[in-house]
């Protein structure tokens, strides 16, 4: 059985004070190989949970996760993480970043050198390589998180807000990138973000959670991130379709939204 499988997780933190967040509650999802995941949902409702628990960063408290059939029970590089920011080894120049999970296996030089000069140029960092991270800009330090995170040939790569912290422009620039190499390499991508316009360009599916408890709202299958490979996306949305679904999504969240603070107003 190949694919990422989530069946009713459940994720409960236990407070000192006795009571409790019920950060997820019955999240069942089942991702194809090489399939493209958006995830969209207000602050505090499960995201960061949820691909956390998919990384093996914490363990459920409830239900079942697999990976090709396999039960995830810890980190593994077959799940790849990507974070907002801060995650590099600051001290380290681009190649030794990149290189590091390839080294940290046991490959020698002439094993990952060609390999890891190619994601750097991918990344269009081929003129940056000695570099040490903290003289890169933001933009240029997640181009180093993703070739490091391609470095070790991940089945599955999870992306927590991976452009959140950059300006408009270069955000655009690595949405495209993110789209292309998604397409290279056919991974299968899980992809957080607060940007509706984002998850549209980029998911093949989107899904929309719910907080209180983290649960999943709705779920979406979408044209654009095939139709955007290799193209401008801005092309992508002025497309009169592109707009439609951003105005129905926007409004949904919205009444989401709505509904939930109604229904706490009540219980108040
Ligand atoms: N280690 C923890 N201990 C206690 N509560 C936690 C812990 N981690 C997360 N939570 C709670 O679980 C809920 C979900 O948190 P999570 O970080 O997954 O939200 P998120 O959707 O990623 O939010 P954001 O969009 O702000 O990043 C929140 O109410 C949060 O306070
Ligand atoms: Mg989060």
């Amino acid at each position: 059985m190949s694919g990422l499988e989530l069946e009713n997780i459940s994720m409960r933190f236990d407070l000192p004070n006795g009571s409790y967040v019920q950060a997820l509650q019955d999240v069942s999802l089942k991702l194809e190989p090489g399939q493209l995941l958006s995830v969209l949902g207000p602050s505090g409702c499960g995201k960061s949970t949820l691909l956390n628990i998919v990384a093996g960063f914490l363990a459920p408290t409830g239900g079942r996760i697999s990976l090709n059939g396999q039960a995830v029970r810890g980190p593994d590089a077959e799940r790849g993480v990507v974070f907002q920011k801060g995650a590099l080894f600051e001290w380290m120049n681009v190649r030794d970043n990149v290189s590091f999970g390839p080294r940290m296996a046991g490959q020698g030089a002439a094993q990952y050198g060609p390999k890891v000069d190619h994601l750097i140029d991918t990344v269009g960092l081929a003129d940056f390589r000695e570099k040490a991270i903290y003289e890169l800009s933001g933009g240029m330090q997640q181009r180093v998180a993703l070739a490091r995170c391609l470095a070790n040939d991940p089945d599955v790569i999870l992306m927590d807000e991976p452009l959140g912290a950059l300006d408009a422009l270069t955000r655009e620039k690595m949405q495209a990138m993110v789209l292309n190499l998604w397409k290279e390499t056919g991974k299968t991508v899980i992809l957080i973000t607060h940007s509706v316009e984002e998850a549209l360009l980029l998911g093949e599916r989107l899904i929309v959670m719910a907080p209180r408890p983290g649960r999943i709202y709705r779920e979406y299958q979408l044209p654009f991130a095939d139709q955007g490979v290799g193209r401008d996306l801005r092309e992508i949305k002025k497309l009169p379709d592109f707009a439609a679904r951003r105005e129905e999504i926007l409004s949904m969240i919205w009444n989401m939204e709505e509904e939930i603070m109604g229904s706490q107003g009540a219980a108040a």
